[in-house]
């Protein structure tokens, strides 16, 4: 198959004739990979088994695990799902369109092949002027995972979409860097108390201002155990994961602020990156623009300012991607604190990391 890249020319104000091909393709039953504010979607008819089928294989992705339905207005949502709670409202009112996925009790109109199987479904309208009005022109909610195969870092230009997807998919619309760079939180409103099953851009201060009372899934917070079955099917695969071994290192009293234990977190990366370079390793060091200087030998890249959250997030796929091109053994990473969207970085660098976090 030949993969055809359209260029969006003004990524803010998308015109309707660079978006109408793709929309036929998906209400047609093809794929089409897609921008959106968080990380790129690979998209396909919801209410097409078929299409939703050829995703998974386009991705090499497991059959259990759910897409979530994009649409791109509040009266898309009903028709998908048979139960809005009242959390559920003021979640749609505060953080829609955004990056924000809610799941709700599904309605018969979702198939099974959209939902891994499951009675729930995820719904998320995305605030991207080019994901929302390529879902308006289709006329149809618009399934999508994050455009790159299954395991790898999810996608956040249309570059890496088309390293992953090339020859696989019917199209890619590029509409250049995206803005977030973490996938959505995704907060599960079918159950009593909101529960969230994956930190992102829309944080838990954010959800407790306006709810009072959220949950977090366990299986957010740390590795499994073979007792604890995360809500979201897709949180118990290996995900987001550089080619090479991945360690973070963090410091024993959780303390992000102190020169002292910045100091000792750098000294420790730096060991441990030595250490591997001298056994004739390539080795990735993933820094900040406060601690660069401290680091002389090895692929040293820093993810941006330690005090900005949003440039970490913002860089945090495409760095790992980087170091699998450069074809990186090993990649020895600091830490960031967990609070705000450093909630979201922390959960998939951790992952990422394979919870090999050493603690200093
Ligand atoms: O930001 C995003 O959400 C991106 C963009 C493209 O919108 N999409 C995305 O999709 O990250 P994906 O498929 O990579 O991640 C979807 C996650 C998976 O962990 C999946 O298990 C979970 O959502 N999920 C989907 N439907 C679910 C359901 N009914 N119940 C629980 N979890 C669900
Ligand atoms: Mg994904």
């Amino acid at each position: 198959m030949n993969t055809k890249v359209v260029k969006i020319e003004c990524p803010q104000k998308p015109r309707d004739e660079e978006l109408l091909e793709g929309a036929r393709l998906l209400r047609e039953g093809g794929l089409v990979a897609f921008p959106t504010e968080t990380v790129y979607g690979l998209g396909a008819n919801a209410l097409d088994e078929e299409a939703a089928r050829k995703i998974y294989e386009a991705k090499g992705r497991p059959s259990d695990n759910p897409l979530i339905a994009h649409v791109s207005s509040m009266e898309e949502v009903y028709p998908l799902v048979s139960r809005v709670s009242d959390p559920a409202k003021k979640l749609m009112a505060a953080f829609w369109p955004g990056p924000m996925t809610l799941i709700f009790p599904k309605s018969d109109l979702v198939p099974y092949g959209t939902t891994g199987g499951l009675d729930t479904v995820a719904v998320r309208m995305p605030s991207d002027p080019v994901a929302n009005r390529l879902i308006a022109l289709a006329g149809v909610p618009v399934a999508a995972p994050s455009a790159n195969t299954s395991g790898r870092p999810s996608p956040t230009t249309a570059q890496h979409v088309l390293q992953d997807m090339d020859g696989k998919i019917e199209m890619i619309i590029d509409g250049g860097a995206v803005g977030i760079g973490v996938e959505s939180t995704i907060v599960d409103v079918s159950v009593d108390v909101p529960t969230v099953l994956r930190p992102g851009a829309i944080t838990m201060e954010m959800l407790k201002a306006v709810l009072g009372e959220v949950q977090i899934d366990p299986a957010i917070l740390g590795p499994m155990s073979a007792d604890v079955r995360p809500k979201a099917p897709g949180m118990k695969y290996k995900h987001y994961a550089p080619k090479a071994d991945l360690t973070l290192v963090e410091p024993a009293d959780g303390d992000m602020e102190s020169a002292d234990s910045l100091e000792r977190m750098t000294r420790k990366v730096r060991q441990l990156a030595e250490e591997k370079l001298a056994e004739g390793f390539r080795v990735g060091i993933i820094c900040t623009d406060e601690s660069r200087g401290q680091y002389s030998n090895g692929l040293v890249r820093s993810i941006g300012s330690r005090k900005k959250r949003e440039t970490v997030a913002h860089n945090l796929y495409g760095l790992l991607r980087e170091f699998d091109d450069l074809k990186a053994d090993y990649i020895f990473s600091e830490s960031f604190p967990q609070d705000h969207l450093g909630q979201a970085i922390m959960n998939r660098l951790s992952k990422a990391a394979g919870y090999h976090i050493v603690k200093v």
